[in-house]
């Protein structure tokens, strides 16, 4: 399909480089380009530049560079027409392949959503909303919060809005496709929303897109009513209160659970708060966040599901560019009861003292231990040096060390210590996390070869040759490697002979020397094999290190061929050191 050169004149300029990149990578500026760390190759100082004047970007350490469609391609494998189609969703373009019928639908169900706003603000406002203008009274929001968010009432007819829709020339089409109207058995139109309190849903460039609906009594089907998708809404994409979020001019956001608890948050001068649309937070609407805000306040309902949710939640920030805090909120079950109970200047002080999720998770941690036993005193102190062993900042460090030290009467100086030990563990974990990861990609070559414990950087070379060695020195680990190897995991051909005569003897029940192994090998590689010997003559080989040669043999990605005979060499001598200091 060719898309005209036009729509992607237009889709360039509305998804502006800079912001489209900055929900990825960290932007500075640097006169007049931004500067990152390129997210296409890992680098410590930024080499990664982002022109607004050309609306391009380039890496001058790995040379990635290009427009903003190639850049959403580029990090979110999209293929171009993918990539115009997620820009174009972005900033509310109709997408290219639309045909026009499906640009026009959507301009329809548009007006018609903003009618049926009107037509719900109306009727609450009529002699038919004398009972939702109570219930509205009754959970104590004022006219201007009524105005502000436009809230309506659909009336308790079957055709209310269908009737109202239909004079205004809307086609039954159009009211099932835009969710406002279903078709009964016989394909009559009936009203979806029936007897509620309407809650607008209003995307930031001041479009209905669409409707909640709350039932006012305990009878009437479920709680809330939400419009489905439609083809101006995707349920997983829209956050309530974003437009007047966004407008509130704070750099934080509140994130709530419940239309409810966001209007009570506005009304009681929280502005800044949102809420998903009866799902669960999905990674748009976090992303959609991050791009608002630096900071989020999870404020989500005390009960047992809300602090469930909380977790979920901040995983799906964690890939965000976003602080996450936690609210801890006691005495009320979400936060429109606790302002009504505490009101707002309470709610201020808890969103002053907002949990951060390392607050969040300590709390739970400590949550599992009774802290009066010593020995589970011990355990959470070590869990929690666990979870702080991630802090890079040494006064942060110092302030949770005091904190700890506090709270289980120890002493400080002995949470450092441990502290340090955890940071340490953690650190050999990510080393050793990073090295494994080289090797799989097969850029082991790349790094020199050292002998690690513990470590599976062990070339392939070597571990052959020290099982052979192991294996003639004391024929009974070949119960370790029975099992374990094939001649076909040698890759090197010396030992993988050496192995199958040794193999074919012992299988025999011969006990094998070396000697007695040269005489069932080819004179050269019966050669090859002495040399090994000798070099390793002073090694100690243990059943231990037999199993660690196994596993890298099995595991090691770096073949003969790429560890030469004198690194192996180099890797001998440092092993009997090593050995010997042990000694
Ligand atoms: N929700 C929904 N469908 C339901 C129940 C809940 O879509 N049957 C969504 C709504 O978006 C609701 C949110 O989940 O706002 C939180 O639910 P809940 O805590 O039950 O409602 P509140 O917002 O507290 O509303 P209220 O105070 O009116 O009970
Ligand atoms: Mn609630």
């Amino acid at each position: 399909m060719a898309i005209p050169a036009t729509y992607i004149q237009e889709l360039v300029a509305r998804n502006d480089i800079h912001d489209t990149i900055s929900r990825y990578v960290s932007l500075q500026r640097a006169g007049r380009l931004y500067k990152g760390l390129c997210p296409f190759h890992s680098e410590r100082s930024p080499s990664f530049m982002v022109y607004p004047e050309t609306q391009s970007y380039y890496c001058f350490g790995c040379g990635a560079g290009g427009d903003v469609i190639k850049f959403t391609m580029e990090m979110n494998s999209l293929s171009y027409i993918e990539a115009v189609r997620y820009l174009a969703q972005q900033c509310g373009m109709p997408l290219p392949d639309e045909d026009d019928g499906q640009a026009k639908l959507k301009a329809r169900i548009l007006q018609m959503n903003k009618l049926a706003a009107r037509f719900f603000y109306d009727t609450l406002n009529s002699d038919a909303g004398r009972n939702a203008r109570k219930y509205l009274r009754d959970r104590q929001l004022s006219d201007k919060t009524i105005v502000n968010f436009g809230l309506g009432y659909a009336p308790a007819e079957w055709q209310g809005l269908t009737n109202y829709l239909r004079t205004k020339g809307f086609t039954d089409d159009e009211m099932v496709r835009g969710y406002l109207a279903a078709r009964n058995k016989n394909g009559n139109l009936y009203d979806i929303f029936r007897d509620r309190v309407m809650f607008p849903i209003i995307d930031l460039r001041g479009n209905v897109i669409a409707f909640g609906g709350r039932r006012m009594g305990d009878e009437g089907g479920p709680k809330y009513l939400n419009s489905g998708d439609t083809p101006v809404f995707k349920k997983s994409n829209g956050l309530f209160a974003l437009n007047l979020a966004k407008k509130s001019g704070k750099d934080s956001f509140i994130l709530a659970e419940g239309y409810m608890d966001v209007i009570a948050l506005h009304q009681a001068g929280f502005t800044n708060a949102v809420a998903t649309l009866g799902t669960a937070l999905t990674s748009q609407q976090a992303k959609l966040i991050g791009d608002y805000a630096r900071k989020v306040i999870i404020s989500y309902d005390s009960d047992e599901a809300g602090q469930k949710a909380t977790r979920r939640a901040m995983e799906i920030f964690e890939k965000e560019d976003v602080t996450v805090q936690v609210l801890q909120m006691t005495g009320a079950k979400d936060p429109d009861e606790y302002i009504k109970k505490f009101g707002a200047q309470r709610f201020e002080m808890l969103l002053a003292g907002a949990n951060s999720a390392l607050d969040f998770n300590l709390l739970k941690l400590k949550s599992q231990y009774d802290i009066s036993i010593p020995e589970q005193r011990v355990e959470y102190l070590t869990k929690a040096c666990d979870i702080l062993a991630s802090l890079n900042n040494p006064i942060q460090q110092d302030v949770y060390c005091s904190r700890l030290a506090n709270e289980t009467a120890t002493d400080k100086a002995s949470i450092k210590l441990q502290l340090e030990r955890a940071r340490n563990k953690s650190r050999r974990q990510q080393n050793y996390k990073k090295e494994k990861e080289l090797l799989r990609r097969g850029v082991g070559r790349n790094i020199k070869v050292d002998y690690r414990q513990k470590g599976n950087t062990m070339p392939k070379a070597f571990a052959q040759q020290q099982i052979i060695c192991g294996l003639i020195r004391d024929n009974s680990f070949y119960s370790l490697v029975k099992d374990r190897l094939t001649p076909d995991n040698f890759t090197d051909g010396d030992m993988k002979r050496a192995y199958i005569a040794f193999t074919g003897l012992v299988e025999r029940q011969v006990a094998v020397d070396y000697a007695t192994l040269a005489y069932h090998m080819p004179a050269e590689s019966a050669k090859v094999l002495a040399g090994i010997f000798a070099r390793n003559a002073e090694i100690i080989i243990t059943g231990k290190d037999m199993q660690m040669h196994i596993e890298n043999l099995l595991t090691a990605k770096l073949s003969q061929s790429e560890a030469s005979e004198k690194s192996v060499d180099e890797i001998a001598q440092r092993l009997k050191a090593l050995k010997e200091k042990k000694k």
